[in-house]
């Protein structure tokens, strides 16, 4: 005597199982995870060229960092800043959102974490830029590139350590 039923299809009840488990794979799904694909993209494209200045290029001197291509590096600085505002902001909203819909909230050590990341970000972009840029200060700046190029890369790590921390509130 069979503990189961004549017509029962084990295939079939893991293949539910296993749909019920994994995520809804539908528009807004695609979307969050393009967002934070271009987020990590775009943290790594500013954060490894910073660490690669610093650790390779820049005991050479300020003028051998770029090759003779500076412009092309300020663009690129350029761009990631847009795409880490931009995604960033998205994920932002979307885990507020999703957490108070779910009816918890997220706390408010999680908005101070998100401040403080904004807020060394800033400074990334701004090191990033000047660094990059074509003004007498940007001459100046480039005057200090180790010490900046050190501030800038210790607020990467920062960014880094406190996004893994936000990621544990949801
Ligand atoms: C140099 C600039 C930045 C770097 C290197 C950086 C890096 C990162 C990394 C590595 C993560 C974790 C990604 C993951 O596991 O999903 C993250 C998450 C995040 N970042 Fe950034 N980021 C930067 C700028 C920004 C900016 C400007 C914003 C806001 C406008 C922002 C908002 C966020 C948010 C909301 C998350 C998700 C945190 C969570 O899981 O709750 N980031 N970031």
């Amino acid at each position: 005597m069979s503990l189961f039923p004549a017509d029962f299809d084990a295939f079939a009840l893991l293949a539910q199982a296993a749909e019920a488990a994994g995520p809804q794979i539908d528009g807004p799904f695609v979307i969050r995870l393009l967002s934070r694909v271009v987020h990590i993209m775009f943290a790594i494209i500013i954060g490894g060229g910073l660490f690669y200045l610093r650790a390779v290029l820049a005991p050479a001197g300020a003028d051998a960092c770029f090759a003779n291509r500076r412009t092309v590096w300020a663009r690129w600085v350029g761009i990631a800043t847009f795409f880490l505002i931009a995604s960033g902001l998205y994920n932002y909203i979307m885990f507020v959102r999703e957490a108070k819909a779910a009816g918890a909230p997220l706390p408010s050590a999680y908005h101070m974490l998100f401040g403080v990341k904004f807020l060394l970000a800033l400074f990334v972009f701004f090191v990033a830029a000047i660094l990059a840029g074509k003004t007498s200060l940007a001459d100046k700046f480039r005057g200090n590139m180790g010490r900046w190029l050190n501030l800038a890369w210790t607020a990467v790590m920062a960014i880094i350590i406190i996004g893994a921390m936000m990621r544990t509130y949801h």
